[in-house]
């Protein structure tokens, strides 16, 4: 019988690194982000922030990736000669949506199948009503973008979204005036942290975010801790295969994404965390997990929240629980890489777990034996992880449809797994 034991480190965080890598363009003068993700999603905001005329040089070796760029300034972006590709990546297209309606030039991004069904007029409304030019098919890109100096708007977001909240306050950096947000519930805070990492003024008042346009802001070094989304995988993989235990150093445990650090321990996992100095303004921490018995949960509002990209690795530990897991309020999940809540009942029910769909989650009754089986990923790379860890459980294993979609955001996880079987 397999087992999975000993310590490994996860890539850098998607979300952090993205961000670092737009506001360190914009920045006036060098910053070096060590540790960044090299993942296709995150080549995407370096490769069309290089088309606009940034200076970007990577070093890929040890001890981490690390990626020195040499910002052009608030405005100093050069118009793109040709469409912006966002590949699969919604931070990509959200968030340059921000930056590009701000710069006096005309854009154009792009995406693949998956990332064009997925739904933009949330960042096209209020960028409009700052002034911004952009047309769309029906809401969904190609976004053909006439960028301009924009006015700051106050503006209350319908859905929790770090994606439209990051937008608003990218674009409201190069606006006249004041850009003020706000949501319902706090979505992940990475763009809040990085901009006091940058020296950018924000203020919070009341849940209310507001920056002033127009203030430049210099080059930064600073360090990206790990993913606790990747980091996701293997901390179900450790709990629901006997015999395992799998340290994971140096994962970023920012309070906004930890929810699968609440979640395990609620379904009876064994969790360690040994908090370690911050990277920045980001906290960081040694996670250790040793396999156990785990109990079915129900999931709703913030903690879903606070672990929504976690929901195929969660359907995974739910599978393997005792009793039934429901997880509700997550209608967002229908509208991400892939529908999630459809692709991963379809998946669970390929290998012989009882799934049943709601508009907004699932219920899941955990059993101890699953079937060989062949599932559909949709081109999901969480997906994709997250059967793959399910498949150490099944002898013969399953067989899945795509796995060359993992490298949307965590390159090295099959060799990372393998590197951890006993
Ligand atoms: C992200 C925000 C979340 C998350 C996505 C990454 C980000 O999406 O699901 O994977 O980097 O801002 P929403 O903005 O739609 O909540």
């Amino acid at each position: 019988m397999i087992r999975l034991q000993g310590e490994i480190e996860v890539p850098g965080d998607k979300s952090i690194s993205h961000r670092a890598i737009i506001l360190a363009s914009l920045a006036t003068g060098a910053s070096e982000i060590i540790g960044y993700l090299p993942s296709e999603d995150c080549q995407r905001t370096i490769t069309i922030l290089s088309n606009m005329g940034v200076p970007m040089v990577k070093t890929l070796g040890s001890p981490r990736p690390t990626l020195y760029i040499h910002g052009v300034g608030l405005y100093g972006l050069r118009p793109p000669s040709e469409p912006l590709y966002c590949g699969n990546s919604g931070t990509t297209m959200r968030l340059m949506a921000g930056v590009l309606s701000g710069q006096n030039m005309a854009s154009v991004l792009t995406g693949d199948d998956s990332l064009s069904r997925r739904p933009m007029e949330r960042v096209i409304t209020p960028l409009r009503q700052m002034g911004a030019h952009i047309s769309s098919t029906q809401g969904h890109a190609p976004l053909s973008i006439k960028g301009l100096r924009l006015s700051g708007i106050c503006y209350d977001l319908p859905l929790p979204s770090a994606q439209v909240k990051s937008a608003l306050l990218l674009a409201g950096l190069t606006a006249y005036g004041t850009t003020t947000v706000s949501e319902p519930s706090s979505s992940r805070d990475h763009t809040e942290r990085l901009f006091k990492t940058f020296g950018i003024e924000l203020n919070q008042n009341e849940g209310r975010l507001s920056v002033t346009g127009g203030t430049a802001f210099n080059g930064r070094i600073l360090r990206v801790p790990g993913d606790i989304s990747a980091a996701a995988f293997f901390l179900v993989a450790g709990a629901i295969v006997e015999g395992s235990k799998i340290t994971i150093r140096g994962v970023g445990i920012n309070p906004t994404r930890t929810g699968i650090l609440d979640v395990l321990p609620l379904m009876g996992a064994d969790i360690q965390v040994v908090q370690r100095p911050s990277f920045g303004n980001e906290p960081v921490a040694d996670i250790t997990v040793c396999a156990s018995d785990l109990q079915g949960v129900s999931l709703s509002g913030e903690i879903l929240l606070r672990s929504i990209d976690e929901f195929p690795i969660l359907c995974i530990a739910a599978a393997a629980a005792s009793g039934e897991t429901v997880i509700r309020g997550g209608a967002e999940l229908r509208v991400k890489e892939s529908d999630r809540i459809a692709v991963m009942a379809r998946a669970l029910q390929s290998i012989g777990v009882t799934v049943k769909e709601f508009p907004d989650g699932v219920s899941i009754l955990g059993c101890r034996t699953w079937l060989r089986g062949d599932c559909d990923t949709a081109g999901d790379h969480r997906v994709a992880m997250a059967m793959a860890i399910a498949s150490l459980k099944i002898p013969g294993g399953i067989t899945l449809s795509d796995t060359s979609c993992i490298h949307t955001s965590f390159p090295g996880f099959m060799d990372l797994l393998s590197h951890l079987q006993k």
